[in-house]
């Protein structure tokens, strides 16, 4: 990508994320026209620490990947032997997803965690949320956000929650926003603390990050 290219697409993100905190997704996912260096949080791989967290936890069952981006946490999850259905808001997205995983048994569907599909309740052995729900703005819709994930447990079942974990001393304007541990605790207080771990990379040693389950 030209240093023209990437600021212009900053700024039209940026505009974008001041009128319409969740459509901008879409736009960025549009523009990026399946240019996945465009996209800032692809990895192109599954997060690791979400592969070794299931390792260790759980054993295949059905699982929802939410917000799932270019797709690679679902197909992680589809390798360890998961049942997936993943989604994401943008159209965009998940047809890239479709194009990139044409031989995967994953679900790919276009659906909105403020609005989960009601044949989705009380369905997951294993729910993800990665770097969603820091990227919503808070004010309402994040906490409806949050308030929507244990619904879609089934008995006993999993949510894994990975992002960035607001440590007092960062001062955010724009996404992602940093949660506070306490936040989060209060927001599933109805399904039980599994573990909660805070890591930094070795890279970015500065952005405090945590990784939290929680069990129906
Ligand atoms: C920061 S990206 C993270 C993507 C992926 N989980 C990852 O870690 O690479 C946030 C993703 O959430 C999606 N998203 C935002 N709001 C959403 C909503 N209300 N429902 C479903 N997906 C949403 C966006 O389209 C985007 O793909």
């Amino acid at each position: 990508m030209t240093e023209i290219e990437r600021e212009e697409l900053i700024s039209t993100a940026k505009a974008a994320i001041n009128n319409d905190p969740i459509g901008w997704f879409d736009e960025l996912y549009d523009l990026a026209n399946r240019n996945s260096s465009m996209i800032p949080w692809a990895r192109m791989s599954p997060n690791p620490i979400m592969i070794d967290w299931v390792k260790e936890n759980i054993t295949g069952g059905k699982a929802l990947i939410v917000g799932c981006g270019l797709g690679d946490d679902a197909i992680g999850l589809e390798e360890l032997g998961f049942q997936v259905t993943a989604f994401d808001i943008s159209e965009q997205c998940i047809n890239w997803c479709r194009e990139r995983f044409s031989e995967s048994s994953v679900d790919w569907q276009v659906a909105d965690i403020l609005e989960p599909p009601a044949k989705w309740i009380e369905q997951f052995d294993l729910v993800v949320e990665i770097h969603i729900l820091q990227a919503i703005p808070d004010g309402g819709i994040r906490e409806l956000a949050a308030k929507n994930l244990p619904k879609l447990l089934n008995k006993d079942g999993f949510l894994l929650c990975i992002g960035r974990l607001d440590n007092g001393r960062q001062m955010i304007q724009s996404p992602p926003w940093p949660l506070k541990e306490d936040w989060l605790k209060a927001s599933f207080s109805e399904i039980n603390l599994h573990g909660f771990t805070q890591f930094t990379y070795q890279e970015s040693i500065d952005v405090t990050r945590y990784y939290a389950a929680w069990r129906n």
